[in-house]
């Protein structure tokens, strides 16, 4: 919690199950034979969905109950390819064929946060967990596809430390 202004940095996110965290894990280490850069640490890979940013007691409250209103319909998602983003320097991993029931989620989420009053980032949706910070070019290499059975979504809450930012999942649905 900030104190002097009593909000939180949030997002909603899918937040991997250990065995595909180890499997996107291995991915940043092999990727890391290639890329330079700050490694994301383990335990903070995850798929953003919506990025709420310092959001207020009552916005949280609202994007609770909207969380509590959406039924999820599980889908299966099958990370598959490498990017880089150029301007923030970040290479991820992310998905060639983007299911209909991901894009849905991300849609509801977004509009009901803005109902919400909570201003969002109007880029488009890129699905993708990142992996390596301030990286160099992407360099072409073949990743094992990882299969990610998804049946829930969650609010994090990004906490900044000297040492790096830390996430805690909130609340999950
Ligand atoms: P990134 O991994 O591509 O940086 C927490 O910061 C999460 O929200 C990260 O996954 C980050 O994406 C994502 N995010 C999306 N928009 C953001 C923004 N405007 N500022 C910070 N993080 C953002």
């Amino acid at each position: 919690m900030n104190v002097q202004t009593n909000s939180q940095r949030l997002f909603f996110a899918l937040w991997p199950d250990d065995k595909t965290r180890k499997a996107i894990a291995a991915v940043v280490k092999q990727a890391s034979q290639h890329h330079k850069g700050k490694l994301i640490r383990t335990e903070n890979l995850h798929l953003t969905l919506a990025f709420l940013g310092n959001v207020n007691p009552t916005q949280r409250e609202c994007v609770e109950a909207l969380a509590e209103s959406i039924s999820i319909i599980p889908f299966n998602l099958c990370l598959d390819r490498l990017g880089v983003f150029p301007r923030p320097k970040v290479l991820w991993l992310g998905i060639k064929e983007q299911p209909d029931a991901l894009t849905q989620l991300a849609n509801n989420l977004a509009n009901g946060a803005r109902d919400c009053e909570i201003k969002l980032d109007e880029k488009a949706f890129k699905p993708h967990v990142s992996l390596i910070r301030k990286t160099n070019q992407l360099h072409e290499l073949e990743v094992e596809p990882i299969y990610w059975n998804i049946n829930q979504f969650c609010l994090v809450q990004s906490i900044s430390h000297v040492e790096g930012v830390e996430y805690q999942v909130v609340k999950s649905w």
